[in-house]
């Protein structure tokens, strides 16, 4: 029989779907199951893809990976879509989709298969990335071919199948999760109605900004190179700091946002987000970036960020686009380094002070603004106003 390597998630869709690919196609399953942040029982899983009919399960833990070869890129570049996604399952997809050719080619699979509806961008991400690094690969969307149209009809296939239901996943409403160390997105359900406000229930990573304590907290955040390496003067394995930094901003209301969102699809969707570390490492470093980059290089790197939220966002990781742009961002963060301290309250992180070895601001040059030659800055703004003299006089022609 021809194997087929399953992106596995838990959820009912791709239990659902390991069935399905057995029953209905004729093929061996191997499901693969991945942690990158999730915060889930991921051992439990594989024996809930073996008890399916899997005739493997691989379990396997990429957070370390999922940071230093996605999340530290996106960082490096303060990547954003449309301002407020910062991208958390943008980036999760190419590295999922990297795992499931290099299972498939392991496993000698000829197929391999996701569990994403024909209506969002992860079907779009997977499947590019999919076609960048094995294009002789098929690729099965059960989603987008099986007969079941609804919910209920899974979970009836699923009850006549005698599949263990899966346990309600991490969020406090019905609609869908995507969760992983850089943040967690959610969609569908109550949240549809963009005319009404999402139920606090919906967040689950950040307590209400009207909730959180009345006193701030301080956090220090040291950078190197442009990436985090300390918190609070501790070293720590970047994905161990993420995920402290989630629970200390977590705790003060950071990192929501609610937004409509264009699908690269060409619809817009109601979209809601939490990362509270990721929105604080982007304050923070954002905040050193100011002192250590020059206003051109602040300029060109922030159009650049658009851009690079722009190729994550719409499936485009695999490109030669990307690895330009992070060829320009890794050149230059080479002078982000420093230490942040942040005040996090209610809702804000704000930077309150900085220092940094790379500093292109400097406290004693106030004295030698005081010395500026004052010749110099005549001659100065003499050249600099020339061209508006210029068109002055070209108005006054007219
Ligand atoms: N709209 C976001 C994006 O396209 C979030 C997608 C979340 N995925 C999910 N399977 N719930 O990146």
């Amino acid at each position: 029989m021809a194997k087929c390597v399953l992106a596995f998630s838990g959820g009912l869709d791709t239990l659902v779907a390991i069935a399905w690919l057995k029953e209905r196609r004729n093929f061996d399953v191997v499901a693969l199951a991945v942690n990158l942040g999730q915060g889930e029982d991921l051992e439990e899983l594989g024996e809930i893809a073996l008890r399916a009919g899997a005739i493997s399960a691989r379990v396997e833990d990429l957070r370390d990976i999922f940071f230093k070869d996605y999340v530290a890129n996106a960082l490096r570049a303060l990547a954003h879509y449309e301002q407020n996604y910062l991208l958390a399952s943008a980036l999760s997809r190419p590295l999922i989709a990297r795992e499931l050719v290099r299972v498939a080619q392991e496993e000698g699979a000829t197929h391999v298969a996701h569990g994403c509806s024909g209506k969002g961008n992860d079907q779009i991400r997977f499947e590019a990335g999919i076609a960048a690094l094995a294009p002789n690969l098929k690729i099965i969307a059960p989603l987008r071919e099986w007969e079941y149209k609804n919910r209920e009809e899974r979970i009836k296939y699923a009850q006549s199948k005698r599949l263990a239901m899966p346990k309600p996943k991490s969020g406090g409403i019905r609609c869908g999760y995507d969760l992983n160390l850089w943040g967690q997105s959610i969609e569908c359900g109550a949240l549809d109605d963009a005319g009404i406000a999402p139920p606090e229930e919906s967040y689950t990573m950040s307590v209400s900004p009207l909730k959180a304590p009345n006193e701030p907290a301080e956090v220090e955040l040291e950078f190197q190179e442009g990436l985090p390496i300390t918190l609070n003067g501790t070293k720590m394995n970047s994905a161990d700091l993420i995920e402290q930094l989630n629970s200390l901003a977590g705790a003060h209301g950071i990192g929501r946002a609610d937004i409509i969102e264009d699908r690269l699809i060409g619809f817009k969707s109601r979209e809601i987000y939490e990362s509270p570390a990721a929105t604080t490492l982007y304050a923070a470093k954002r905040g050193l970036e100011q002192m250590v980059l020059s206003r051109e290089s602040l300029q060109v790197r922030d159009g650049l960020a658009v851009a690079y939220g722009r190729c994550v966002y719409n499936g485009q990781w695999y490109s030669e686009l990307r690895e330009s742009l992070d060829s320009f961002f890794l050149r230059l963060n080479q002078a982000v380094s420093g230490k942040v301290k942040l005040r996090l309250y209610k809702g804000q992180a704000t930077v309150v002070s900085r220092t940094s070895d790379c500093s292109l601001y400097q406290t004693g040059t106030s004295a030698y603004r005081d010395q500026l030659d004052s010749e110099a800055a005549e001659g100065f703004i003499r050249i600099w106003s020339m061209p508006l003299a210029a068109e002055a006089k070209r108005k006054g022609k007219k």
